[in-house]
């Protein structure tokens, strides 16, 4: 079950609705944790992440239980302060639980984190800005531990605007003592999401999706019901298998105001999409134009998370792309894979790809080596004439409910087996 089978080369015609956010999900859960009450989380995606998530949750003492897509924590008992094994290791969200137990246990020992083999993904970061707020940290060969000395507001200006050490300070700074302004903050749509759920339950923020937040520490939070947005990589997966494939879609839910930078490069390349409240109306071009030259930003700029998915659309493309990864350094790694499908890629100074577009690609048997760069063999295999084979897909379910039903809905041949 760990392999996914496509059959492209045709265009893909219907509507398929969008998943809740994986990386909006994952700091509202660990956010739970800080509230001494009973919070439900509709529209959790079913993913991986999400289990490991609930799971170390579980571990710590809190009660979970899961209807659907809606998730009941229940975090008024937690009594365990250990977190390791492979729902930490895993998943490199599981850094977020890191500024919650800080801030509702004020200790914490916890495995490395992992995640996508995208880069270093160090955790500098996050220590120097949680040591600024009174927290001691004592790094180890396989973990490390994190206790409050005394947890308390102060001014910090991130040197680069990380979503996960932004998260992980808005996460303490909510019970710190004091005012937090934390500056050069990252804007990432999942942040604002993460702010407006602790500012449901009570918690006070300002400059919510701006680059300095003012978070006023101590204010009492209560249980809430709290509704996670669409998932805008998943979004632009799909926008990418249409516009890579031809064809006319809808997706139901897609958060269109936060893929500003997805569309344009989309439109760059050859489609006519519409926006509504509903959705994303896509109409792919007959001809796909080449993007001389696409760099990943940090928010509002084109997601570093979308680059290895609007590759196969560019290697397809009549001209020569080029697309300058500056987020993560080893986020390529699709490339072997696609060139073996008959791309034509070359990787420069590590950080650049120069994509020569040819008429098509072809079927044949590749291998996920993480979430999204597996996600763009899915989509390179919807294009392909001829049968794909898509082999560790694992790592895809991580981040996609079910990748497969949702382009069956829009007429792919697909399977798992
Ligand atoms: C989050 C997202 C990921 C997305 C990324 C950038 C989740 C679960 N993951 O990852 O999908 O691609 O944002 O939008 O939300 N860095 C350091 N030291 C640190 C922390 C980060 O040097 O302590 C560097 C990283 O190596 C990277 C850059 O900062 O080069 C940005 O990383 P960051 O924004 O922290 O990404 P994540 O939170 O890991």
């Amino acid at each position: 079950m760990d392999t996914i089978h496509i059959r492209g080369g045709n265009a893909l015609f219907g509507e398929t609705r969008v998943q809740g956010s994986k990386n909006a999900v994952l700091p509202v859960l660990a956010a739970a944790l800080l509230i001494e009450d009973v919070c439900v989380i509709d529209n959790c995606p079913r993913i991986s992440d999400v289990h490991h998530m609930l799971m170390l949750l579980e571990g710590i003492g809190c009660r979970v239980s899961r209807k659907n897509r809606s998730v009941t924590i229940d975090a008024r008992n937690v009594s365990d302060d250990t977190m390791s094994g492979e729902n930490v290791t895993g998943m490199r969200s599981s850094i977020t639980l890191l500024g919650a137990m800080l801030g509702r246990v004020g200790e914490i020992t916890m495995a490395y984190p992992g995640g996508c083999v995208i880069g270093e993904r160090p955790i500098d970061l996050h220590i120097s800005a949680l040591r600024r707020m009174g927290v001691d940290i004592c790094e180890r060969e396989s973990n490390f531990t994190a206790k409050v000395r005394k947890l308390e507001g102060t001014v910090i200006r991130l040197p680069l605007s990380s979503v996960g050490v932004t998260e992980n300070v808005i996460l303490a700074a909510v019970k710190a003592k004091g005012v937090t302004v934390l500056q050069n903050a990252a804007k990432e749509p999942e942040i604002v999401t993460l702010c407006e759920f602790l500012r449901d339950a009570g918690a006070v923020i300002e400059g919510i999706g701006g680059s300095t937040l003012i978070i006023q520490g101590g204010h009492p939070l209560h249980g809430v019901s709290f509704r996670i947005p669409a998932d805008r990589i998943v979004a632009g997966t799909y926008l990418m298998a249409a516009l890579g494939a031809g064809g006319h879609i809808f997706l139901e839910d897609a958060p269109s105001a936060q893929m500003h930078s997805m569309i344009k490069a989309a439109e760059q390349i050859g489609a006519d999409i519409t926006v509504s409240r509903e959705g994303l109306n896509i109409m792919a071009q007959e001809k796909k134009r080449a993007i001389p030259y696409l760099r990943t930003e940090i928010y509002p700029g084109f997601p570093t998370d979308m680059q290895s998915l609007i590759m196969p659309v560019l290697a397809t493309a009549e001209g020569v792309s080029v697309i300058e990864e500056t987020v993560f350094e080893n986020r390529f790694r699709i490339v072997e894979e696609l060139k073996r499908m008959g791309a034509c890629i070359e990787i420069q100074k590590k950080s650049q790809a120069l994509i020569v577009g040819t008429d098509s690609l072809l079927g044949c048997e590749v291998s996920a080596q993480e979430l999204r760069g597996g996600a763009a063999l899915v989509i390179a295999g919807c294009m392909a004439q001829g049968e794909t084979v898509v082999k560790n897909c694992h790592f895809i379910e991580r981040g996609y409910e079910d990748i497969c039903r949702d382009l069956q809905n829009l007429g792919v041949t697909i399977y798992t087996g």
